[in-house]
């Protein structure tokens, strides 16, 4: 009887142990550059191969190790989906400044010609939509986990009605098919010193909140200050209570913390490890078929 052999190789890069126990090995040599191995490459040869992998934190190494497996994955003509739940650098996706980089425009570029011949993500911000799209080159599929986390949030709100906000309109896919809405969002210019900022001037809404509960959704919360200025102008309006959900809780500094001193509820997915992770990224994965 002859054997059917398995169609797709999964591989999994430490840093992804939730999603299924490590194949890579990664250590480093002396001097702290990397070294990888896929110790089972040769099941790999002339396959569909899914890379699983995290890309933060450690966004800059772990490219370079996505770069370094993509080259022995190469050697043996493997066809690589790379699974990244956050995909880094996606959020210059305009130049604000002759000059400037258009960083997400470049690692798609970079991964594209390093071999991977889709990507699969989750709530991409540049791309502003679920579904497949093309993007540097690049063929990604994004996925959404916006369902998962609204029935989180409902069942925060229990029986008391509440409305879905996006704090701008990139996150409106997130809210659109709830009958949400989307407050406009407006950055100033870069803030003076090393670390590039663009501040927030304004964030305006032109419907009503009054007597509302709130269930404010978002890609990501990185510095918290969008969600913060958002509570702000909703608490103006005469909102009730407010439900802070993204899919990415990427959490710089103090942000969680001003975000709870607003007295709102968190909640994100462990795309990133938080402390407000709610919602297991594997089960959107799971749910999409992916792994
Ligand atoms: C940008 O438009 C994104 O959708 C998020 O609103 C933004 O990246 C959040 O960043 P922060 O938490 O620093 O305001």
């Amino acid at each position: 009887m002859v054997k059917r052999r398995r169609l797709t190789v999964i591989l999994s890069v430490p840093g992804a142990e939730d999603l299924r126990k490590p194949d890579v090995v990664v250590n480093k040599f002396p001097d702290g550059e990397l070294h990888v191995r896929i110790p089972g490459i040769a099941r790999c040869r002339d396959r569909r191969v899914v890379l699983l992998q995290r890309l933060y934190p450690d966004q800059n190494t772990s490219l370079v190790e996505t770069i370094l497996l993509l080259d022995a994955l190469r050697s043996v003509n493997a066809h690589v989906t790379l699974v990244a739940p956050y995909l880094p650098y996606a959020r210059q996706d305009k130049v604000h400044l002759a000059g400037e980089a258009l960083s997400a425009a470049a690692i798609c570029r970079m991964l594209k010609r390093a071999g991977v011949e889709r990507l699969v993500t989750v709530d991409c911000h540049f791309l502003k939509r679920e579904g497949d799209a093309t993007y540097g080159g690049l063929p990604i599929t994004n996925l959404s986990a916006r369902k998962q986390l609204v029935k989180y949030a409902r069942r925060t709100f229990g029986a008391r009605p509440f409305i879905a906000i996006s704090p701008d309109q990139g996150a409106n896919y997130m809210v659109a098919d709830l009958g949400g809405r989307s407050m406009r969002k407006k950055r100033g210019a870069y803030a003076a010193g090393k670390i590039a900022y663009r501040s927030i001037r304004e964030i305006k809404r032109s419907f009503d909140v009054q007597g509302k509960n709130v269930l404010l959704i978002d890609d990501m919360i990185s510095t918290g200050g969008t969600m913060l200025r958002a509570i702000d102008n909703l608490r103006r309006g005469g909102a009730l209570s407010i439900v802070c959900a993204a899919t990415h809780g990427v959490f710089v500094g103090k942000a969680h913390r001003l975000l709870t001193a607003k007295k709102v509820r968190v909640i994100t997915t462990d795309s990133i490890a938080n402390s407000a992770a709610k919602i297991r990224i594997r089960d959107v994965l799971h749910r999409a078929a992916v792994i």
